[in-house]
């Protein structure tokens, strides 16, 4: 049989690719009866957001702080320095940002959205100190909600030009996470260049299904940011699994290293904000780094004290700048990516072999079942992947995330639910926690709802906030 580390340099992929680590420590999770589920689900509302996480088995809910750390970080989160203005920590995390992503000059953050509130305003602001943006518009592939939130806090609007070829679940295509170069281009020339405040290149485009983005797109994009003078900002969230996508997708790639791939996807972005949560296998933490604009890094700097904290630590303990240092650097291993990868790609098989419809290909992180097509019976308005999500709890004690017209909310202005492309229900994969056992467990749930999906029910509400209502609404089932 071949060695594991020839069949990763052939690149010929085992079905199963096993663990690269050993399990030192385990975390006990509760299983409960169908009872105990339907009770803790009522109690809840009908919204899986509001299940306390005892009375979940497996739980997809999100893979942001949710991974597990190694024996490496918790040791050096042993010898973090604990001092408020200039931990070494602070300085050994700049240094590991300059030498693996290329970026001079770094800010850490309690988390991805608090990068988002230091550097928005201060781009905003920018802008309009330059005589630009009058209607300031953020352009990017897809925002993710916080950061869209951010832009509409700061008042501006957020536009999301990704491929069409994002919106068609069942057909193959290996860049759904690209941005539309002729949309991009017409956006611009509609809002006018001066209103365009910044793009933000997300790597992997979460909400299209954790889909990767290529370097000739990233690189396209940045060409046309710098002819109209717009700063590029990367969110970082799933860098190192795009990375890995390039290498296994993008010619000329092939035998570049993740390392050397991450440097180049770096040179077509002036700054990044980062939630450490996800890639750098950290339970909290973000980053706010800036390639050379010395200026622009103390402005947000200047918002960082207030915000997030003093600049050398930014809402983290010394010892969680230690291990974010350390897991930026275990994120990019390869063999941790193969076996990363591989695990989202499991499930999102089996899935298919079972004929559950989900976006093809599988992504960085997650799983997304296209509920839509699934459950045609129940429109957008009643939340199908919500729906489902209730039922895959009720059925196995499996807790996922819809993404779809819940999350999108309603028009402010006309008060009518805004019409949502996709109705995916996001099977969320936490790094080096579960097995594929698990996997196989989630499969077996969804095999034996399989005769029932036509019996599923819609929901409406019984209380829905105003804002970000996903979170904390609450709903019962259509009779
Ligand atoms: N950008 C992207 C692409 C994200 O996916 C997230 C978070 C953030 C920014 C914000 O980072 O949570 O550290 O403040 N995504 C999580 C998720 C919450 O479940 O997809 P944060």
């Amino acid at each position: 049989m071949m060695q594991y580390s020839q069949l990763l340099d052939k690149k010929i992929y085992m079905k199963r690719i096993p663990e690269p680590f050993r399990i030192k420590m385990v975390e006990n999770i509760r299983m409960t009866t169908r009872a105990e589920r339907e009770k803790a689900l009522e109690e809840a509302g009908y919204n899986p957001f509001l299940l306390p996480s005892d009375a979940v088995y497996i739980d997809l809910l999100t893979d942001s702080g949710t991974g597990a750390m190694s024996d490496r970080q918790w040791a050096g989160m042993m010898m973090g320095d604990e001092a408020y203005a200039g931990s070494r920590n602070y300085y050994h995390l700049c240094d590991k940002v300059n030498e693996l992503i290329g970026y001079q000059y770094t800010i850490p953050t309690h988390q991805g959205r608090g990068a988002e509130q230091i550097l928005f305003p201060t781009l905003i602001a920018r802008k309009k100190a330059q005589g630009g943006a009058t209607h300031p518009v953020f352009i990017s592939n897809f925002h993710f909600d916080t950061t869209a939130a951010h832009v509409e806090l700061n008042g501006a609007k957020a536009i999301n030009v990704v491929t069409s070829k994002a919106f068609d679940t069942t057909t193959y295509y290996d860049w759904k996470g690209d941005f539309d170069i002729d949309e991009l281009k017409k956006t611009i020339a509609e809002q006018g260049a001066n209103n365009v405040v910044a793009i933000v290149t997300t790597v992997t485009c979460n909400s299209s299904g954790g889909q990767p983005i290529s370097l000739a797109n990233m690189k396209a994009v940045y060409e046309i940011a710098k002819q109209y003078d717009i700063p590029v900002v990367i969110d970082s969230a799933r860098f190192c699994e795009n990375a890995w996508f390039i290498k296994q997708r993008e010619k000329g790639y092939e035998n570049k290293s993740v390392k050397q791939i991450i440097k180049e996807m770096y040179q077509y972005g002036d700054m990044l904000t980062m939630s450490a949560k996800k890639d750098p296998l950290v339970n909290i933490g973000g980053l706010c780094c800036f390639r050379d604009d010395e200026d622009l890094f103390n402005e947000v700097r200047t918002r960082c004290v207030p915000m997030e904290g003093f600049v050398t630590y930014g809402g983290l303990a010394g010892r969680d700048m230690a291990a974010l240092a350390i897991g930026l650097e275990e994120g990019m291993n390869e063999d941790y990516l193969a076996y990363r990868i591989n695990q989202v790609a499991y499930l999102g098989d089996r899935l298919r072999e079972a004929g559950i419809p989900i976006q093809y290909p599988t992504g960085g992180h997650a799983v997304f079942v296209d509920a839509k097509l699934l459950l045609p019976h129940i429109p957008g308005e009643q939340f199908p992947a919500h729906a489902l999500n209730n039922e895959l709890y009720l059925e196995a004690g499996i807790r996922s995330v819809e993404i779809g017209s819940l999350l999108l909310g309603r028009d402010p202005e006309t008060g009518k639910q805004k019409p949502s492309p996709m109705e995916l229900l996001r099977l969320t994969i936490p790094r080096r926690v579960y097995t594929n056992d698990h996997m196989d467990y989630v499969v077996e749930a969804f095999i034996s709802l399989k005769e029932r999906f036509s019996q599923i029910k819609g929901l409406t509400f019984t209380y829905e906030p105003s804002v970000l209502r996903h979170f904390v609404a609450r709903l019962k089932p259509i009779k």
